[in-house]
């Protein structure tokens, strides 16, 4: 993944735990003292790692890191220079679903090599959506939980999320409510 992501895992540990928390996760990861680039893509086994790393360190299951990494990530994105980007995606957080594809296709303009998830949002004749989430990538789907929070946040709207049975192999599905 872009070093972006790997930064954005940076600055969440150093915010909630210290820079020196960090310091041991990259020990413990087997990456020394690292400084990633935004804009250069690493292997995904090196976020994975740091992932596991983080949950060693920190006694924190890798769920928990993970969502809690979602919901980080977009305040991060908007301090790294994106808040427009996201401003354009849509003024709900329907909208804003709805846009998730094209709006890493933007992001993929900048940064040829991203292996970007894929979202679609079906709405509810109750009004709920079920959310679709598509990606080459296996155990990510409680950064989703945690983006839809951060999203919630974001949006100023009280949702319920309920993460329903996988729809296949890479295909995993939200219940997003309003509450
Ligand atoms: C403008 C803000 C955003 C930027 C710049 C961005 C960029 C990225 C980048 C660089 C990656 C790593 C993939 C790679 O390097 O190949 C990624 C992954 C991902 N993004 Fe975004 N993203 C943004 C917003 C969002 C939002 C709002 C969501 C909400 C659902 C989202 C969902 C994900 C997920 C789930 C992944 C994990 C990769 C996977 O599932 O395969 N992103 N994004």
């Amino acid at each position: 993944m872009y070093g972006l992501v790997n930064r954005a895992i940076e600055g969440l540990v150093c915010e909630k735990f210290g820079k020196e928390s960090w310091q041991n996760i990259c020990r413990r990861a087997g990456l020394g003292d690292p400084s990633f680039l935004a804009m250069e893509a690493y292997d995904d086994a090196i976020t994975y790692s740091l992932v596991g790393a983080a949950s060693a360190e920190l006694g924190l299951d890798p769920a928990a890191i993970l969502e809690a990494f979602g919901t980080y990530w977009t305040s991060y994105t908007i301090e790294e220079g994106y808040g427009d980007l996201l401003s354009m995606m849509g003024n709900t957080l329907e909208d804003f679903l709805d846009n998730l594809d094209s709006m890493h296709t933007r992001v993929g303009g900048t940064m040829p090599e991203l292996v970007p998830p894929s979202f679609d949002r079906e709405p509810q004749p109750d009004g709920s959506s079920i959310l679709h989430y598509r990606s080459e990538r296996e155990g990510l789907a409680p950064m989703v939980l945690g983006l839809l929070k951060g999203l919630a946040q974001r949006f100023d709207v009280k949702i319920h999320i309920e993460q329903l049975e996988p729809a296949g192999k890479g295909h995993e599905r939200f219940m997003v409510r309003r509450a």
